[in-house]
Parts: C-alpha cells; structure tokens; sequence
C-alpha cells in the first residue's frame, strides 16, 4: 500500500480483539521508530512508556475513563509523556543539542512565557503521535490515540520524574465487525477545496 492507500485505511479504532497478540519483534519496531521522531531543533522532549504487563494495562484500563475497554482489550498501551520540569528539560537541551539549537532554545523559546514554553513542547510530543500513528498502520497495526484519560491517575501508576502524560495510544488487532472501521463507516473529513488552499 502506498501511503495514500495507508491513511485511507487507517481509523481510531473503537473494539479489540483481545484473543490477538502483538508479536514481540512489532513491539520492538515501533520501539525503535517512535524514537526517530522529528521535533523542533531536535529537543525531544518526550519519554513514552511501552506498558505490555497485563496487570499494569488494566491499572490504567481502568483509570481511562470511556476507553477502558479499548485499552483493556488491545494488545499494547504507549502512554507519551511531556517534559514538565523546565529545569530538567533545559539541561537535557544543554546536554545533547548542538550550539545552534541550545542558541535557539535560549534566546527564543526560553524568552517565552511558561504557558507558551509548555504548549512549544507539548506541540512535540503531539508531532511524535502522528509519525507513530502512520508508523503503526504501515506495520498492520490498529490503534487509538486517547487523550481522554485520567492524567493525574496515570501519573500516579506510571510516575516518570520530570514528565507528565499528556495522552494514550492503543494498538492491536480490531474485532472483525468494528463499527468504526473504514469500510463500514466511511472516512469523515473536511472537503479539500476547504482545507488545503492551492495558489
Ligand atoms: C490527540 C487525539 C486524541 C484523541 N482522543 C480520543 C479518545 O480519547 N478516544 C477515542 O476513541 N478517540 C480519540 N481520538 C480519535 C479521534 O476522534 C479521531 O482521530 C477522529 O475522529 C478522526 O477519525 P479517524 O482517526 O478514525 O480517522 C483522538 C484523536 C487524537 C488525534
């Protein structure tokens, strides 16, 4: 499929197969990829916490509010975190950024106000849910991106000193008669003509 034919077909998917596993080495991939993501000046403000433990899975299933049961029955939970302590933030920038992004961090974005330091790297994390959401259907995989969940509970479950989650991805293998899926309910969007301006 080329990627035309990949966003056609991938959904937010509402119904899992719990019967169907995700098999190791798919887990590693997208292991792998996420880390590749792209973010401005290369600042990576981001962990994502891979939760495969069954155990620990229904903890947060039962924390994620009218997605329980999609979390509950898919085969893997990647919870994305953002980094919230602007301190910790600054010395991994310090630490790994070359000069020109540490430049760029700190007579542009530093300058900012706190609101707007935060919405700049949550606007990262968001980047990196695209890439792993394309990443996922291109390996087979069905998912869920989920920001309704309760964040404090999360937090509280799967603490990462310095971050916070910000939201939620399901993946898995859809049940077969998923209302949601492409075929039976057809892709809703905005006309072309209305969102992508051609001059
Ligand atoms: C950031 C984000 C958060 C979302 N949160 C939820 C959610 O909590 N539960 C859910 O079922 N769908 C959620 N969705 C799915 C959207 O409703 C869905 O992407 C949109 O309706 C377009 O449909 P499609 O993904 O099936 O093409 C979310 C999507 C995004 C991008």
């Amino acid at each position: 499929m080329n990627f035309l034919e990949l966003a056609n077909s991938r959904y937010s998917t509402k119904n899992y197969d719990s019967s169907k596993k995700i098999s190791k080495d798919k887990i590693e991939d997208l292991k792998k990829i996420i880390r590749l993501s792209p973010s401005s000046i290369n600042s990576q403000p981001w962990r994502f916490v891979f939760v495969e433990d069954e155990a620990k899975k229904s903890e947060l299933a039962s924390v994620s509010l009218f997605n329980e049961e999609k979390v509950r029955d898919s085969g893997l939970l990647v919870v994305f975190y953002v980094a919230d302590d602007l301190k910790v933030f600054e010395e991994q920038v310090k630490k790994n950024l070359p000069e020109m992004a540490v430049a760029y961090y700190e007579n542009y974005v530093k300058t900012l106000p706190e609101s707007a330091i935060k919405t700049w790297l949550q606007s990262q994390v968001y980047l990196s849910l695209g890439f792993f959401l394309s990443a996922a259907i291109s390996m087979g995989l069905d998912s869920t991106p989920m920001e309704g969940i309760i964040h404090d509970e999360y937090s509280k479950i799967v603490p990462v000193e310095g971050f916070r989650p910000l939201f939620a991805v399901a993946l898995g293998y859809r049940k077969e008669d998923d209302f949601n899926q492409p075929m039976l309910r057809p892709k809703s969007r905005l006309r072309a003509e209305e969102v992508v301006i051609s001059i």
